[in-house]
């Protein structure tokens, strides 16, 4: 490893371009790179390759091993072909374990934007970091978990519950990213929805098996398989399979899978690689389609690295292959998957050198200082590549873009006139104690993204108060803080005079890898601090940093005047909250979850075990089918508080009643023919577009603003088998409009958007009936409303 470094360290820092990228996205049609994949030539050139190797050679670049490379995941080098292996790095927002680096909006801040061009813009920039640092790799998007659960640890990094928002939002942040060359890894493959019991637990005694997920056919189709399908299609050059297990098999040794559905059906053909550690077996996993292992093989760093792990691939698929239990065939196909993306993408090609500073902030975060190891990596350099660029102005757009006003009552935002403002939360401070783990992480700090791999070291990040301080200069305005939420929560206000024109409560919810959250509330008193404060203050604002669902049991409180749910913003949090309370820039984002009343109105609770007898016992079935988020409070008719889709702005907005509705094609046949060959992301008669539909929406207030209109489908009733949810978004676009401004809208719905999964034909078919359409601006603010049926007819 120290070879390596020193290695790396010497080789001459790239030249940077930190330029934005003004590439216009629309429905992915317009990028270059990720539309024009050639996978035909990719493969004949990694065919070409493998033949010029030996076992060995083909095994090690199916091994993780931190022998080899500087990074979290690496895959040693073939020098004599000039091959200098891959640098793999987490993800999803941002480079992680890395210095000099911008801190990004989490995927779930990226899916209430309802933005493709935002999504497509955010990838862009998040893979220009990855590729100026010399990752080949970058892990993510995530699009596992989706959100089954609301109090899912690692929601936050994916886009949402909703397959079609989070497969626009993925194939956009796909497409972004490998623009640049950069190879995507969408994770985690698949129903991998709680953190609780993700993996095998060994102890001295016995080995517990990791939660099965048991989900049917139809449920996995059009749910939990639909955004990776998008991420497919959109060119991801690889998926990590996930650490739980489905129907009891685990997910990285699973044919079913890995074979059938990845490649079979959906024409994957890239590489499938292992979560860290989530593969268990060599034959197995080899065969059913897995082909790398991560990380592969482990050193020894002082006693800090377990270098006993189990290792299944290395010298184990050697033997294997050796005794023919895996075939040269299938060991050479693993190698092709490997490295068709490296050449479909480019990255033969002048592709920038790992960065120096690599492995010693690997060791710093991941071992922390003051290890010796960690000291003398430090010491002995390195000051990595900066990577920000401009950066900070897209990620302070998309922090404003991705916060949704959920009240405003008597247009309290954007403020004005003030002269005495007052901040309370431990959520508006800078960091004061660094990153903790606890449930509910540090106190005193607001939290710019999550925990776990998906954290992005902060390089220097605003923070609310700091934002505010600076913001209320410009108006002469005084601010007082109170951020210390034990004593407000205590109700000692006693620092606060003269009383306050408005009180900006900031609340949060931290989240992280491995652990699940244990509350709806939001954290550190949250409830007993906004009630506190609002007995008092006539005016108050509460906005909130969190992952994701919360319950807010203040939110009717008549002196709480203005909700603002601002997720994880990134590193420019401050700066675009101020921007957001002072009207530089209208919130303007949409729930991509909904929010309940209580948490009973959500079910499906995470399953976490005590004292399981049986090492199988951890089993989750997904008996609620689809009807997760709004679709189980469609499905029981429960009022949620704030539901999906809904979000307001500092303007209002109309739709004309009326729906056009326009037929595509002909009588589409119910099932397409089976094609020729299957094409990357499946069957390209699934992805036509079948069916129009044209709406207009008008700014009827009078400041400038972005309306977001959604369309929501409802199944012929008696086409569709049970189960099927009430209705499902199938269109959205975020469009900018002036006062008394009217804009036409138009949604193109596609076979596999009017179709359900056909269990016994194992199929996407189109039912027969009447579809009903309704646009609106959330699912519950429907406007317009028409019926059609595919062989024309049109109804209003
Ligand atoms: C696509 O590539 C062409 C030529 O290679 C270039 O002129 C064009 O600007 C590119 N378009 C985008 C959206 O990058
Ligand atoms: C899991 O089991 C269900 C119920 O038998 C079945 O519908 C589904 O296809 C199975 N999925 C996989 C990936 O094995
Ligand atoms: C390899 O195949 C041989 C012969 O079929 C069998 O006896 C052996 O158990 C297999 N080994 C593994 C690891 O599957
Ligand atoms: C740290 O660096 C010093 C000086 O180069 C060296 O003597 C020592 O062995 C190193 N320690 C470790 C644990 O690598
Ligand atoms: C909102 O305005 C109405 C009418 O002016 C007033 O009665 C009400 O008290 C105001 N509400 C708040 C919270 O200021
Ligand atoms: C917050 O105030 C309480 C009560 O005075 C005190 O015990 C605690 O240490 C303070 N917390 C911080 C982070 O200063
Ligand atoms: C699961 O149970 C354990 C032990 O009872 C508890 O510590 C943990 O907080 C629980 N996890 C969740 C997500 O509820
Ligand atoms: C709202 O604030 C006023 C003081 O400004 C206070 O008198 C009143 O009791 C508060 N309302 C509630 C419900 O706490
Ligand atoms: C089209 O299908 C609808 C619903 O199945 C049916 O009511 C209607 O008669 C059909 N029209 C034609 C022209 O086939």
């Amino acid at each position: 490893m120290r070879q390596t470094f020193a290695l790396l360290a010497s080789l001459a820092a790239m030249a940077l371009c930190g330029a934005n990228s003004h590439r216009h996205y629309s429905r992915g049609i317009n990028t270059n790179r990720t539309t024009n994949l050639d996978w035909d030539a990719a493969r004949s050139k990694a065919i070409a390759f493998v033949a010029q190797l030996n076992n060995l050679e083909k095994v090690n670049l199916v091994t993780g091993g931190f022998d080899v490379g500087p990074c979290i995941g690496n895959i040693g080098p073939v020098e004599r072909l000039s091959f200098k292996g891959y640098c793999m790095s987490d993800g999803p927002a941002g480079v992680n374990r890395a210095d000099l680096v911008s801190i990004f909006p989490s995927g779930i801040t990226a899916a209430a934007t309802w933005d493709r061009q935002l999504m497509y813009d955010r990838g862009f920039a998040i893979g220009e970091e990855f590729k100026e640092k010399g990752i080949h790799v970058m892990l993510g998007p995530s699009t596992g978990p989706m959100g089954r659960h609301p109090l899912g640890g690692r929601n936050w990094e994916g886009f949402g519950p909703d397959p079609y928002l989070s497969g626009v939002s993925i194939a956009a942040t796909v497409h972004g990213a490998q623009e640049n060359g950069v190879q995507t890894c969408s994770k985690h493959f698949i129903a991998n929805e709680q953190e609780t019991q993700r993996s095998q637990t060994v102890s001295d005694r016995d080995v517990t098996e990791a939660i099965s997920s048991n989900v049917d056919d139809r449920t996995l189709h059009e749910l939990y398989l639909w955004p990776f399908a998008e991420a497919i299609k959109a060119g991801t050059a690889s998926i990590m399979c996930s650490y739980n297990r489905i129907n009891s098999t685990y997910a990285c040794e699973n044919p079913e899978l890995l074979e059938q559905l990845l490649r079979k059906e959906l024409g994957f053909r890239g590489y499938v690689v292992s979560d860290w550690f989530a593969t268990h077996s060599t034959v197995g996993s080899a065969n059913a389609g897995l082909d790398v292992e991560m990380p592969g093989r482990m050193i020894k760093i002082g006693n800090l690295l377990p270098a006993n792990a189990p290792i299944y691939f290395g010298e184990n698929l050697l033997q294997a292959v050796a005794g023919g239990n895996v075939s040269m065939e299938r060991l050479d196909e693993m190698v092709i998957r490997v490295l068709s993306p490296y050449f479909v993408l480019g990255q033969d090609k002048n592709y920038p050198s790992i960065d120096p500073s690599a492995f010693a902030v690997l060791a710093a975060h991941e071992f922390g200082f003051p290890t010796i190891e960690a000291l003398n990596y430090s010491l002995n350099d390195v000051w990595g590549r900066d990577v920000r660029g401009n950066h900070a102005g897209l990620i302070r757009k998309i922090g404003a873009a991705g916060t949704v006003l959920l009240k405003n009552v008597n247009d309290t935002l954007p403020l004005k006139a003030l002269k005495n403002i007052a901040v309370f939360g431990n959520d508006a401070a800078d960091i004061l104690d660094g990153q903790s783990n606890p449930p509910t992480g540090y106190d005193v700090g607001t939290v710019y993204i999550g925990g776990g791999s998906g954290r992005i070291r902060p390089e220097d990040p605003v923070s609310p108060l700091a934002a505010i301080k600076e913001r209320a200069k410009k108006d002469g305005a005084r601010v007082k803080a109170i951020t210390n939420n034990t004593l407000i929560a205590n109700g000692i206000f006693t620092t606060i005079y003269p009383l306050p024109d408005v009180c900006l409560v900031f609340l949060k919810t931290y989240a992280a890898e491995s652990q699940d959250r244990n509350s709806f509330e939001l954290d550190h008193h949250s409830s007993t601090v906004v009630s506190n404060t609002a007995s008092w203050c006539r005016n108050t604002v509460v906005i909130t940093h969190s992952s994701g669902v919360n319950i807010m049991p203040w939110a009717y409180h008549p002196n709480v005047t203005a909700i603002l749910a601002a997720h994880y913003p990134g590193e420019q949090s401050g700066n675009a909250i101020a921007d957001v309370l002072w009207g530089d820039r209208a919130p303007s984002g949409h729930l991509p979850y909904t929010i309940p009343v209580t948490e009973a109105d959500y079910g499906l609770p995470i399953v976490n075990l005590t004292n399981v007898a049986d090492p199988k016992g951890w089993q989750s079935d997904f008996t609620e089918g689809q009807l997760i988020d709004y679709r189980r409070f469609d499905a029981r008719n429960i009022t949620p508080l704030y539901e999906f889709g809904f979000g307001l702005t500092y303007t209002t907005f109309g739709m004309g009643a009326k729906l056009t509705v326009r037929a595509l094609m002909d009588n589409p046949r119910a099932v397409p023919d089976p094609p020729q060959s299957i094409s990357v992301g499946g069957h390209p008669e699934l992805w036509e577009n079948l069916v129009e539909i044209e709406t207009s929406v008008t700014n009827t207030g009078s400041r400038a603003g972005e309306a977001v209109a959604q369309l929501y489908l409802s199944f012929p009733k008696s086409g569709v088998p049970e189960g099927t949810p009430v209705k499902v978004l199938r269109g959205f676009e975020k469009i900018s409009i002036k006062p008394g401004e009217t804009k036409k809208v138009t949604f193109k719905l596609k076979r596999r958007d009017l179709s359900f999964w056909d269990v016994v034909k194992s199929t996407w078919a189109l039912p027969v009936g009447d579809f009903t359409v309704k646009a609106g601006f959330s699912s519950r603010d429907l406007r317009a409303e028409a019926r059609f049926a595919l062989n024309g007819s049109t109804d209003i």
